[in-house]
């Protein structure tokens, strides 16, 4: 099994990832990492927890950065509600984050397992950025970076800027400039995989507990998406990162340069990706072009559906 971290801000799209990936036996998942992002950390740990609780899986959480490395906090109530993951009742989870700061974990996981660690953030860069920086040796010992962030057009949380994107673009072009090997989920391609109806009942239609979680917060997500974009349903942006590992077929991508714009201006926080290589800059990220939608919301709902 493919050993993995998933580092994320949970999130209603987050905890379908994690669920996605703690469910499916082609990977290892070494532990999750929480990060500042939809809400504050305290709240993203203790979904992160809630998540954990609810797969019956047992895998260590560590809680990372609670800001970003330079700009100010945002964050995305407006999306998630106010405990980042509203919609479904939330149990009060029994067990507790592991002492500890997540960009040790990742540092220490990365160094043990040299070579093998994918890692897959689907919030703000902090953590990785952290890591990076306290720790630059473990860069090459890195298998892949699996990122849900940015946008090779528009934004969602400026008319330049997606919201991981923005939340901390220092630490997303600490992670640009590395030469880690990444791929990038921007929303040029999760805006392709709407939650509409049909496809939240099949998540009901499973029966079972999961199901029903998901097909609720599936329902939750797709209100702010109804009133911003004018859609019949949220997009699924991160759980697409788990499914491209899983299922490449899915997908298709396209390998180009990517920076970050950390000027202040109007499109501060845009990944500027170069798609026609108009500057012949190296290329350092595949980026996400398209997906099958039907076959990745198939994928979810049978992964899903293999919780009891
Ligand atoms: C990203 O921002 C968050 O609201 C979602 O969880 C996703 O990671 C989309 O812009
Ligand atoms: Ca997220």
């Amino acid at each position: 099994a493919q050993p993995i971290i998933l580092d994320g801000d949970p999130g209603h799209d987050d905890a379908i990832n994690f669920l996605l990936a703690l469910i499916s036996p082609e990977f290892q998942v070494l532990g999750l990492t929480t990060v500042f992002g939809n809400v504050g950390l305290d709240h993203t740990t203790r979904n992160a927890l809630i998540v954990r609780e609810l797969s019956g899986m047992d895998v260590p959480i560590f809680a990372g950065a609670d800001r970003p490395l330079v700009r100010g906090r945002i964050s995305a109530e407006a999306v998630h509600g106010d405990s980042g993951m509203d919609g479904p009742d939330l149990p009060t989870p029994t067990r507790g984050a592991e002492a500890g700061h997540a960009a040790h974990f990742i540092i220490d996981t990365v160094r043990a397992r040299s070579g093998e660690v994918t890692l897959v953030p689907t919030g703000p860069l902090t953590n990785l950025a952290l890591a990076f920086r306290l720790a630059p040796d473990i860069v090459p010992l890195i298998r892949q970076v699996v990122w849900m962030g940015g946008s090779t057009d528009t934004g969602n949380w400026t008319p330049a800027a997606e919201f991981n994107a923005l939340a901390d673009p220092h630490a997303a072009q600490i992670v640009f400039t590395s030469g880690v090997p990444l791929t990038m989920f921007g929303l040029n391609v999760t805006h392709q995989a709407i939650a509409h109806p049909a496809r939240v009942a099949a998540f009901r239609a499973l029966g079972t507990r999961m199901g029903e979680f998901a097909a609720v917060l599936l329902e939750f997500f797709a209100e702010h998406h109804r009133e911003r974009y004018g859609w019949d349903g949220g997009a699924l942006h991160d759980p697409m990162t788990v499914a491209w590992l899983l299922r490449p077929d899915l997908f298709v991508s396209r390998s180009m340069h990517v920076e970050m714009d950390l000027t202040a201006g109007p499109s501060a926080g845009r990944t500027v990706a170069d798609v026609w290589n108009v500057t012949g800059q190296p290329k350092n990220a595949e980026v996400v072009t398209g997906v099958d939608a039907d076959g990745f919301f198939a994928l979810l709902v049978e992964r899903l559906g293999r919780y009891p």
